[in-house]
């Protein structure tokens, strides 16, 4: 029998969310604050050998797929170094990244060598004013860094859409046009309140129930079907290839079916997105520990999941911002 990490709700973590760095070029106004400084210390930053015997680990106890998040993971330095080891672990078939897109022209055919076969690409906005309103940043970096991916042969390519009222709620049909042109996933996303960015971001939540209907009236939606496990819902436009997700933890949770555990590039597991159950591995493994004690550490951590976020009964809970552990 394949070994299984459960926890005490019976739930198969088979998932691991990689949290390589929590610096970003970018700065969302939902995710870390303008001029925030507060980040964690080099010497705090696990080591890529540090990552890489924790995911061996965790892929021995039955962990079959790996996401690269941030921050923003391009971010670190000689991530590609990490990319390449972690898809050579036996127990690893699925490699995956987030980003903000902003350096992926620079990588995209190196990261695809390096056995990361798909991506999710955060995009708000294709108005380059209202882009940098919410980003900072620049549009056509972006939309060069998504077209060099395209090139590069990543498969899917999704496209993330934090949906925000009276920001970029209206661009909704646009991104809808964007993505059948290109062939890449759209996923709507909710804004959570994370940290007190993305509380001050709750003033423009909007539900995606909302969406989904005004969308409705213009396109044949049908239910559609996405592999990856993931907790979106997709649908698919009638008469083209694009699937839309709908990823809803405000108005419809779907913590019975969460997968996953976020690691923290500190080495802090984080049990759950919204709320605050962590387990440190850091001060274990800088220890000396056994590959054996480690394992009885990630179970213990397991043991402690919660059942569910928290995010409307106490909006005020999480403190962290999402720069840390990557959505
Ligand atoms: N609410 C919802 N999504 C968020 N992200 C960052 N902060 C928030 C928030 N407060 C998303 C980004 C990106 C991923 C890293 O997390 O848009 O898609
Ligand atoms: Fe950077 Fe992503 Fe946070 Fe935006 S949401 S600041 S791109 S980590």
């Amino acid at each position: 029998m394949n070994p299984s990490l459960t926890d005490p709700f019976g739930r198969n973590i088979e998932y691991v969310r990689l949290s390589v760095t929590d610096r970003c070029d970018l700065r969302c106004f939902y995710c870390m604050p303008e001029g925030f400084k507060d980040f964690e210390e080099p010497d705090h930053w696990l080591t890529f050998d540090e990552i890489e015997r924790v995911i061996r680990v965790f892929s021995e106890l039955g962990v079959r797929r790996v996401r690269l998040t941030g921050g923003e993971p391009l971010v670190r330095k000689n991530i590609l170094d990490l990319a390449h080891s972690l898809s050579a672990l036996p127990g690893v078939d699925d490699l995956s990244l987030s980003t903000n897109a902003t350096r992926m022209d620079k990588y995209a055919t190196e990261l695809y060598q390096s056995g990361i076969k798909r991506i999710n690409a955060s995009l708000d906005s294709l108005n380059p004013d209202t882009f940098k309103q919410i980003t900072k940043g620049k549009l056509d970096k972006v939309i060069n860094g998504l077209m060099a991916a395209k090139a590069a042969g990543f498969n899917p390519i999704k496209i993330n859409m934090v949906v925000m009222k009276g920001i970029n709620d209206h661009e909704v049909e646009d991104m809808v046009e964007f993505c059948i042109e290109h062939d890449f996933t759209l996923r709507f996303i909710e804004t959570m309140p994370m940290g007190d960015t993305g509380r001050n971001a709750s003033d423009q939540f909007i539900s995606l129930q909302t969406i989904e209907q005004r969308l409705g009236q213009r396109y044949e939606l049908i239910p559609g079907m996405m592999p990856g496990g993931g907790p979106a819902r997709y649908v698919q436009v009638a008469g083209s290839e694009l699937r839309i997700g709908f990823i809803t933890p405000i108005s419809q949770h779907f913590c019975e079916t969460c997968n996953r555990v976020r690691l923290s590039v500190d080495g802090t597991l984080y049990m759950c997105l919204g709320q605050d159950d962590k387990y440190e591995l850091r001060p274990h493994l800088r220890a000396g520990i056994t590959d054996d004690e480690l394992r009885q550490h990630i179970i213990n951590a397991i043991s402690t999941k919660p059942s569910h976020h928290e995010f409307n009964e106490k909006p005020g809970q999480v403190v962290r911002f999402m720069s840390m552990t990557g959505g």
